[in-house]
């Protein structure tokens, strides 16, 4: 699916608008058809595993309840929306529209969130961190946003539910079936539903220094680096520098060399050889919110037997996430946050297994290095990121199994 650009062009939105100003893309998908129910949205908020709220408003008093939920009865016709996380993990039909946004890199994208509300239903003025792109399924609603700004303030109407007192609109307009409205982190925006409705909400993903920094300690743990120890005979040779706060700092502690020394050690480690790439790509093949995953025990033998019968295909698990990268000798292929090591000559084939979600026997017979690539390709169904289906069953719920 792409997007069919009329008021602007893909490179007018980049350099303008993307990070910068919200706007509205007028029948960015002509014909758009909705690609869940709202009675299938419903199911799947019953579910553990998928992050839900229901959020209502009545003469001003906001409510937020979190899923999953038992059931929807009595509930009034009117000023409450459903809002569901995630769905692109367990439907195909919904991780499909991530297509719209692929002139953006892949790892930025976060999750498709769809909401179904009832007249005069929304979550208020408020703002987010990140990017979304907003896409209008069946009904109306009345979209206005505001300029970026960092400095706005939100506060807390309800628990969990943070708004903006106001702000001044630059967009406002009533979004039908097929319009997107773009809105960059920090525009303050409003949805207020006029005919009730459907909207996915593709969201993107923009890490923090703070995130980086926590997860990079975590792998520093996992995979044991970092244990070297500062050292120094300094002293010794230089006495005259113990304890001197000579320098910008004046730290009574310890000198501003000996900060630099310390501070030194982490930048080496970061540094380090592939230690960062290693790092970043297991962290960014993480998955941000549960998979439908499903871990099999199949031998080589049996995944080979199995392949052979007509119609089989092995699929990706929706919203899996993989990459690889070369590191002296060797691939590494990231799946999930793990890491596999490959033969060099398999790199054709990952190539292959990221950038496609189904494959046949024919398929995986077209490359060389056979045996390694079936074996790869157990492990990665017994860890269930990929599984076996039949090739009819393209669309719709992931067929799981076991
Ligand atoms: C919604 O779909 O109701 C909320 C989307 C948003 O404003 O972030
Ligand atoms: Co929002």
């Amino acid at each position: 699916m792409k997007i069919n650009w009329t008021n602007i062009s893909q490179q007018d939105f980049l350099e303008n608008y993307w990070q910068k100003q919200p706007i509205v893309l007028k029948h960015a998908i002509p014909n758009f058809i909705d690609v869940i129910s709202a009675d299938e949205l419903a199911g799947i908020a019953m579910e553990e595993f998928i992050d839900s709220r229901l959020i209502s408003n009545s003469n001003n008093q906001w409510q937020v309840s979190h899923g999953p939920f038992e059931h929807f009865e009595d509930l009034p016709e009117t000023n409450w929306s459903l809002l569901v996380q995630g769905v692109d993990n367990f439907f195909a039909s919904v991780a499909d529209l991530k297509s719209l946004v692929d002139f953006l890199p892949k790892w930025r994208i976060d999750d498709v969130m769809i909401s179904f509300s009832t007249k005069d239903a929304g979550v208020g003025a408020h703002l987010d961190q990140y990017d979304v792109f907003i896409i209008q399924g069946h009904g109306k609603r009345r979209w206005q946003a505001g300029s970026v700004d960092q400095n706005l303030k939100q506060s807390e109407v309800s628990k969990d539910l943070l708004q903006l007192d106001g702000f001044e609109a630059i967009i406002d307009e009533v979004l039908e079936p097929g319009d997107i409205i773009y809105i960059p982190p920090f525009s303050p925006h409003k949805g207020v539903t006029i005919e009730p409705c459907l909207n996915y909400s593709i969201g993107f993903r923009a890490p923090s220094a703070k995130e980086l920094m926590s997860e990079f300690a975590d792998f520093a743990l996992d995979h044991d680096l970092g244990n070297k120890r500062y050292q120094t005979n300094d002293y010794y040779v230089n006495p005259g520098k113990l304890n001197s706060s000579a320098g910008s700092n004046t730290s009574s502690l310890l000198s501003s060399n000996e900060t630099q020394a310390l501070k030194q050690m982490l930048h080496s480690l970061i540094d380090s050889e592939d230690v960062f790439d290693h790092f970043i790509n297991e962290h960014l093949t993480k998955p941000t919110r549960e998979l439908d995953i499903n871990e099999q025990a199949i031998t080589v033998d049996e995944l080979i037997q199995t392949l052979e019968q007509p119609d089989t295909v092995i699929r990706k698990t929706l919203g899996l996430r993989s990459s690889s990268l070369t590191t002296g000798e060797n691939i590494l292929f990231f799946c999930h946050g793990e890491e596999f090591l490959c033969h060099p000559q398999q790199i054709e084939f990952i190539k292959i297994l990221e950038n496609n979600d189904k494959l046949t026997e024919k398929d995986l017979k077209s490359f060389e290095y056979w045996l390694e690539n079936i074996q790869l390709v157990t492990r990665l169904i017994n860890y269930g990121y990929w599984f076996i289906d039949n090739k009819d069953n393209d669309n719709g719920l992931q067929d799981t199994q076991g």
